[in-house]
């Protein structure tokens, strides 16, 4: 039974960091079973409640402090900084992947400057603008929610920026990956918001039960 008192967690529903994440509780001994269909699931023997959401909302729930914690990928922590009220407890060495721009392989490239007055097909256009400006670099942003690696071929953008893991979404697409923006890999957030004491204390004990987990698979 979820309880006013137990800490929240805000996990992935599904996609490529959820199923790392719960991997996680479960090394850390905390148990719970989950059905498909599952938005909320209160842990068996820790005062823990996993909310299942999409991993764009997990900053939000983190930075108003309906959750406790989080755990969410630096790319898209870094894409909503703006609103940050939350600290980074920990990197998790999971869901490592770079943001990076990518043209197609037979478009003619030397260095950045070479980007100057193209188009950019994006589901990151804050990190990317922010990274261009801070380069000089002048270009139209076309923000898209997701088949980023498409736009080109379908004339919609002249390059993508998009998170890149083994590389093979890029070469199916004829793509080549010529800067990199971001290195990004999952973190544990926890909130700022006030709480109170007793939930200060379980707050702590997650943190050492986390730590002590990443200790042990990092040794
Ligand atoms: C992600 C990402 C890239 C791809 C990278 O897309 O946006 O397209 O994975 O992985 P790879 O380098 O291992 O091929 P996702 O599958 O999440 O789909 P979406 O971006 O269309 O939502
Ligand atoms: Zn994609």
């Amino acid at each position: 039974m979820a309880a006013k008192q137990n800490l929240k967690i805000a996990l992935q529903k599904r996609g490529r960091l959820s199923e790392d994440s719960l991997a996680l509780l479960r090394q850390c001994g905390i148990s719970f079973s989950i059905q498909p269909s599952s938005l909320i699931v209160s842990c068996n023997n820790f005062p823990l409640d996993i909310l299942f959401v999409r991993d764009d909302d997990i900053p939000t729930l983190v930075n108003s402090g309906i959750a406790d914690f989080g755990i969410v990928g630096e790319n898209v922590l870094y894409e909503q900084s703006c609103r940050q009220k939350y600290n980074i407890v920990q990197t998790l060495g999971f869901c490592n992947c770079r943001l990076s721009i990518a043209l197609p392989q037979k478009t003619t490239y030397k260095g950045i400057q070479s980007l100057n007055g193209k188009s950019i097909a994006t589901s990151y256009p804050t990190l990317l603008s922010s990274y261009l400006t801070s380069k000089k670099i002048d270009i139209d942003i076309v923000t898209i929610s997701g088949s980023v690696e498409l736009a080109p071929r379908i004339g919609m953008a002249d390059a993508i920026c998009d998170l890149v893991s083994s590389g093979r979404t890029l070469s199916e697409n004829n793509l080549l990956e010529r800067e990199v923006i971001l290195e990004s890999e999952a973190v544990l957030i926890q909130s700022m918001a006030m709480t109170a004491k007793k939930k200060q204390f379980l707050q702590r004990s997650f943190i050492s039960k986390i730590r002590a987990t990443q200790y042990r698979r990092a040794s």
